[in-house]
């Protein structure tokens, strides 16, 4: 079982426009709603590829339905924590020449109870597993800290944790040392305090992470695939190329592809390739944060994994 805590569930809304104007009033020609939120997204990607998982996250009492409904079609277990507020909405705009504009709501401001009944299921269902991820930005209410704390517990039971997050959240939960990180280019950036936009300077990144205690840290390069390392050495996994409809949620599907590999004791190397074969089948498919199995499997001989000999020099611009 494989226990995912995305706590900040999300309503998401795509609509296609002809073109975003600022100022102008526009005409919908397509719209659909959707759970979401990185939760969703890494567990329905896992249950998709067949291994069992259950997520912990917010519902309200206007989208327990959908959210249920469409959690239950997929094959995910959800625990859905209710709370009084409203779940935040998000929305995304895709003109017809493909671009995509995100406006990402707030979210609800939790109470203090309302925050001991999430971390309550968390802990039991997490206690349970045999791997725990950490996804997505964190409810307002909670503090920054909160997944450097889930991480010492999850240590502690001697379970393997998984964290995908941004920012000062990134940045505490990292010290706590999970199992394994997955930034995209944005967040190592802002991590080691200069731009990782490259395989060399991922590369370093992924080394230095290991000196901080990082077990398998990966780095998620977009279309220039995904670098890693643990034990037995450093990877990096390139891309076929493909017709991309819809990125976003990419890095979600990669993340459960990496969580499902580990869950089967699969070695880094293979693991990559699934997680980037996730990550390029959300990308060639309309809908956010999602990888159908067949399509997966379809794309793994396609992806190259080549082993990086020489992690280069660790003297410039390592993270702190
Ligand atoms: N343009 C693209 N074309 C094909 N595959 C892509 C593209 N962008 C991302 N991917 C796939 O998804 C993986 C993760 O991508 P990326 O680094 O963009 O994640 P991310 O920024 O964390 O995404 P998100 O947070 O929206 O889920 C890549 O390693 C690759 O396998
Ligand atoms: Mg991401």
């Amino acid at each position: 079982m494989i226990t995912v805590a995305g706590f900040n569930t999300a309503i998401d809304r795509f609509i296609q426009i002809d073109a975003l104007t600022p100022g102008e009033v526009h005409r919908v020609r397509e719209e659909k709603i959707y759970p979401g939120g990185k939760g969703v997204h890494v567990a329905q990607t896992i249950a998709a590829l067949g291994e069992r998982v259950r997520l912990i996250g917010l519902v309200d009492a206007a989208n327990r339905s959908l959210i249920s409904r469409q959690m239950s079609a997929r094959g995910v277990l959800f625990r859905g924590v209710d709370i009084e507020g409203e779940l935040r909405h998000c929305l995304a705009l895709q003109e017809a020449g493909g671009s995509i504009t995100e406006v990402l709501g707030q979210g609800p401001q939790l109470s203090r109870s309302e925050q001991d009944s999430l971390l309550r299921e968390f802990r039991q269902s997490a206690e349970a597993s045999d791997l725990v991820i950490l996804t997505g930005s964190l409810p307002r209410g909670f503090d920054d800290a909160l997944y450097a704390a889930l991480v010492d517990d999850i240590n502690a039971w001697g379970k393997r944790c998984l964290v995908d997050a941004s920012g000062q959240v990134l940045r505490h939960a990292v010290a706590a040392k999970p199992y394994l990180i997955k930034p995209n280019r944005d967040e190592i950036s802002e991590l080691v305090g200069h731009p990782v936009i490259n395989v060399d300077a991922a590369a370093m990144a992924v080394a230095a992470l290991r000196e901080r205690g990082i077990a398998m840290p990966v780095v998620s390069l977009g279309d220039l695939g995904a670098v890693a390392a643990d034990d037995t050495g450093m990877w990096h996994a390139q891309l076929p190329s493909v017709h991309v409809r819809n990125a976003v949620g990419s890095g979600d599907c990669f993340l459960a592809g990496m969580a499902v590999a580990m869950q089967r004791r699969m070695p880094l190397e293979q693991a990559l390739r699934l997680g980037v074969a996730c990550g390029v089948a959300n990308a060639q498919s309309e809908e956010t944060g999602f990888a159908e199995r067949s399509v997966v499997e379809s794309l793994l001989p396609a992806v190259k994994v080549q082993r990086i000999h020489h992690a280069p020099s660790l003297q410039a611009g390592s993270p702190q």
